[in-house]
């Protein structure tokens, strides 16, 4: 018997990102009739009361019982009381009019018409503290042609079925040494006590396969200096950003103490993912192409600028060590509370297991697995929603919204919990997923995003997850028994 002892963070939907695969052109074109006659503009998007310089601003404070942690229940309230897409600025002169939607047809609009380009707001503080140490800004930051241009060389990494297959091997026996470091750390309850650190250093070892050629050695006593300093500054970082990222951006004004450590920290994760690189380059060199590593030609192969590899390791680090983890969370955690779906999906794994070859390419046949954490990710949105900097002037809802403009699709929070997609939603139905529904096309933008922008991590992402399912339920039961956890 397994039990979690911790409760896990609520945060995220499922990934629809490659179920949409209609031509964007037909969309485009429709757009364009009714711009024409469009009915109503911006300006008569409904807002939230706002004061005349703080705008909405005291509405995200504590002083108003703003909590973070509950940012879903937030947004809900605002559609409750001004309709499927309204607009906000929430503090004039730092930020900008913002525009809300959650309808499937916004979201389809979006999706349609956002273009090769996609257009997403940087991480303002990233940017700006990698600007001042004189470094590229990276794939998270960039946009246009040269986001473009580096996109498409991940996404020969990243998001190629044959290279993500390829870490099958590794992706499993870092599950399985999950499994054995938390069945030797089980306390006399048979639970695990720092249940979020073991799914941390979980996440931590399968992004080291893929966005280092390394494990990290986190399930060992003695870890190599160099990969511990990438682990701790990562880990650093992450935690700065969110700081930073929800505080009010003083840091534009004056050097902080926060700004000053964000630069030290990632000064410093640079210079120890350099090194390991280097290392790579040595391995390389006794090799012959053939039997390079999708990684190893990435990152040796001259497609991308030497000063560009190390901010990308850092961004492929950053963006796939706590998302995937709280995304593992959340799914042990609805099979622990769902015993008979835990059930089917373990003889699943028993069958596979016996008659085939697990693999990335049989993964795709176990269907229940799938249709699993799709069910997870409705229930639990890993994000409250997509966000787009319009490239065109775009209808959404009837408005006129004008090319420039921030849109923040929030139908995750809105939609995945909604009787109108989803009957019966308070219940775990990993079988709503394995008949094809026309109803929730678009309902949500999903874990992952939507278009040419989605996630590049997901198809690893997802094959971590089925790796850490298999691993799991083929040596333990889940169990879960403290108080629920809301999404
Ligand atoms: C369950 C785990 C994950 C979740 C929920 C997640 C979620 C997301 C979301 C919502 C976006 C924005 C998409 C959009 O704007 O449409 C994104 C972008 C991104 N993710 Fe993930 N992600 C996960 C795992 C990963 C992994 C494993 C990696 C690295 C290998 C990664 C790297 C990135 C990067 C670099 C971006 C920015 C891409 C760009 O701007 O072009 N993510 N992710």
């Amino acid at each position: 018997m397994f039990k979690c002892s911790q409760h896990m963070k609520n945060l995220t939907g499922p990934c629809f990102s490659n179920t949409i695969s209609i031509t964007r052109n037909q969309n485009v074109l429709a757009q364009e009739k009714v711009i024409d006659n469009a009915m109503k503009s911006l300006a008569e998007i409904p807002k939230p009361k706002s004061l005349p310089i703080l705008g909405t601003f005291l509405d995200y404070t504590k002083f108003e019982g703003f909590e973070v942690g509950n940012i879903a229940e937030f947004y809900k309230s605002r559609f409750e009381h001004l309709g499927p897409i309204f607009k906000e600025n929430i503090l004039p002169g730092l930020t900008d009019m913002t525009v809300y939607c959650s309808s499937p047809q916004d979201n389809e609009t979006m999706f349609r018409t956002e273009g090769k380009l996609a257009n997403r707001d940087p991480i303002a503080v990233l940017k700006f503290s990698r600007e001042k140490l004189g470094i590229p800004t990276g794939l998270v930051n960039i946009q246009g042609e040269e986001w473009y241009t580096l996109r498409k060389i991940v996404n020969k990494h990243f998001l190629s079925n044959s290279s993500v297959w390829s870490y099958d091997k590794e992706l499993h026996e870092v599950s399985d040494d999950f499994v054995e470091y938390i069945s030797q750390n089980l306390d006399s309850n048979n639970e695990v006590p720092n249940f979020r650190l073991a799914l941390n250093k979980w996440a931590l070892e399968g992004a080291g396969t893929f966005c280092l050629d390394t494990r990290f050695g986190m399930f060992s006593e003695k870890t190599d200096e160099n990969l511990q300093l990438i682990v701790d500054n990562t880990a650093l970082l992450f935690d700065l950003l969110t700081e930073l990222n929800f505080a009010p951006p003083v840091w534009r004004y004056f050097e902080t103490k926060k700004i000053k450590a964000l630069k030290k920290c990632q000064a410093v994760q640079l210079e120890a993912i350099s090194k390991q690189r280097d290392r790579m380059m040595e391995k390389v060199k006794h090799k012959n192409d053939k039997d390079l590593t999708k990684l190893e030609i990435l990152v040796t192969k001259k497609d991308l600028p030497d000063s560009e590899v190390a901010i990308l390791i850092s961004d492929m680090l950053g963006g796939g060590v706590d998302t995937t983890s709280n995304a593992a969370a959340f799914m042990l955690y609805v099979l622990a509370i769902n015993p008979e779906k835990q059930e089917i999906l373990r003889e699943e794994i028993k069958n596979a297991l016996q008659s085939d070859k697990v693999d990335g390419m049989s993964l795709q046949r176990m269907k229940y697995l799938h249709a699993c954490v799709l069910e997870a990710q409705r229930m639990f949105p890993l994000t409250v929603g997509t966000t787009r900097r319009l490239l065109q002037d775009t209808i959404l809802s009837g408005y006129l919204v004008p090319k420039g403009t921030k849109v923040i699709m929030l139908s995750n929070v809105m939609n995945g919990q909604n009787p109108a997609y989803f009957e019966d939603p308070e219940t775990y139905l990993p079988e709503r997923w394995l008949q094809r529904n026309p109803n929730i096309k678009f309902a949500m933008t999903g874990s992952f995003g939507i278009g040419a922008r989605a996630c590049p991590g997901r198809k690893f992402a997802m094959q971590e997850v089925h790796y850490l399912l298999i691993s799991v339920l083929s040596r333990f039961k889940l169990q879960y028994n403290y108080k629920p956890i809301k999404a």
